[in-house]
């Protein structure tokens, strides 16, 4: 490709949120990538949800917190951080010097923008006697008005963490902040944010698919509504489901999250079957249209030619980090 070309892409990044050039049709993705990998000393994470082919090649697959703990710990000097953009920002926190990129700087999240971190500054300044726990799912605006970050592998052990008697405000999930007060016992004052995916699951279709199923195992992720959570025979993250999924001696399991994670349980559990709990809409998936927004052409893009990458202001990247520590530190104590 001529320079000026790869100039002109460049710049559009911002508005596009990805490098859009053609590819040739011939080229070995996988090959390239993991050239790549090797050429600039970069690491691969990617979650759950990412599509199949982002999730073999990446060399992490995980859940929040694995993906947070990963970051942290890696000597790659660059970070393709294969999620969304605050999965991203987080890896960006743990590694100023590190060059992190993303495929698509548009992968967003309906949670994350939920909490806008000016309307949460002065909810907080109503409450000023409430320690603030926020789920990960957040950008960096809000982690920096935050005590602790927790995400739905540790948020019950960190709740726990404080007295019972200290007010805490939990953001931006109002389905886990709920759940987590059921499993504490609780009141914390909740932000209304939900997740688009999980909000979609229908209560009536999972009845009737139990009942056609009388041997599956309904799993959930926490970010689930209520009464959907109140079926479930195991709740946790994506880890804790694919985990569940691969100790359970059942053959069968209705699975109430992203359809992402189903590729792994399929890959370790192949005798068994999973079926994606049916949403309340005509289509037949829960995709995340944030999540998907990547691709395994946009992925060799950000590391081939650098970007889009996450970049951030010091003093924001320093106050966000605090949290993000001390969730990590509290995680390590508890062995997660
Ligand atoms: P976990 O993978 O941490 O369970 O989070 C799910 C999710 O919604 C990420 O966006
Ligand atoms: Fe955000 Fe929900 Fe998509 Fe996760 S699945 S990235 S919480 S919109």
């Amino acid at each position: 490709m001529d320079t000026a070309t790869l100039t002109a892409a460049k710049e559009k990044v911002e508005q596009r949120g990805f490098l859009d050039i053609d590819l040739d049709p011939t080229l070995d993705l996988f090959a390239e990538i993991e050239r790549l990998k090797k050429e600039k000393n970069a690491v691969v994470l990617a979650h759950y949800y990412q599509e199949p082919d982002i999730q073999d090649v990446a060399d992490y697959i995980g859940d929040s917190l694995g993906l947070a703990q990963q970051a942290e710990k890696t000597k790659a000097d660059m970070i393709v951080f294969a999620g969304v953009h605050f999965m991203a920002e987080t890896a960006k926190i743990l590694n100023p010097t590190k060059k992190v990129v993303i495929p698509d700087l548009k992968a967003g999240c309906s949670l994350s923008d939920s909490c806008p971190p000016p309307l949460f500054k002065r909810f907080k300044e109503q409450h000023p006697d409430h320690v603030v726990v926020s789920y990960i799912n957040c950008s960096a605006g809000i982690k920096a008005l935050s005590d602790v970050i927790v995400t739905s592998s540790n948020a019950r052990v960190i709740v726990d963490s404080f007295p019972k008697d200290q007010p805490i405000i939990f953001a931006p999930d109002k389905n886990l902040g709920a759940y987590i007060n059921k499993v504490t016992g609780r009141n914390m004052l909740l932000w209304n944010g939900a997740c688009m995916v999980h909000e979609i699951f229908s209560l009536e279709k999972i009845t009737k698919l139990k009942m056609r199923h009388p041997n599956a195992k309904f799993i959930a992720h926490p970010e689930c509504e209520e009464p959907v959570l109140r079926l479930a025979d195991y709740i946790g993250s994506t880890t804790g489901l694919l985990k569940f999924t691969q100790t359970d001696p059942s053959k069968e399991f209705i699975v109430a999250t992203e359809t992402g994670i189903l590729h792994q349980m399929m890959k370790s559990s192949p005798d068994k079957t999973f079926i994606p709990a049916p949403p309340n809409n005509s289509c037949a998936c829960n995709d995340c249209p944030h999540m998907k927004l990547n691709s395994l052409e946009k992925l060799y893009l950000c590391m081939e030619y650098g970007t889009p990458e996450i970049t951030m202001d010091e003093e924001l990247r320093l106050a966000a980090r605090k949290p993000i520590d001390r969730m990590l530190e509290i995680s390590a104590k508890a062995g997660l």
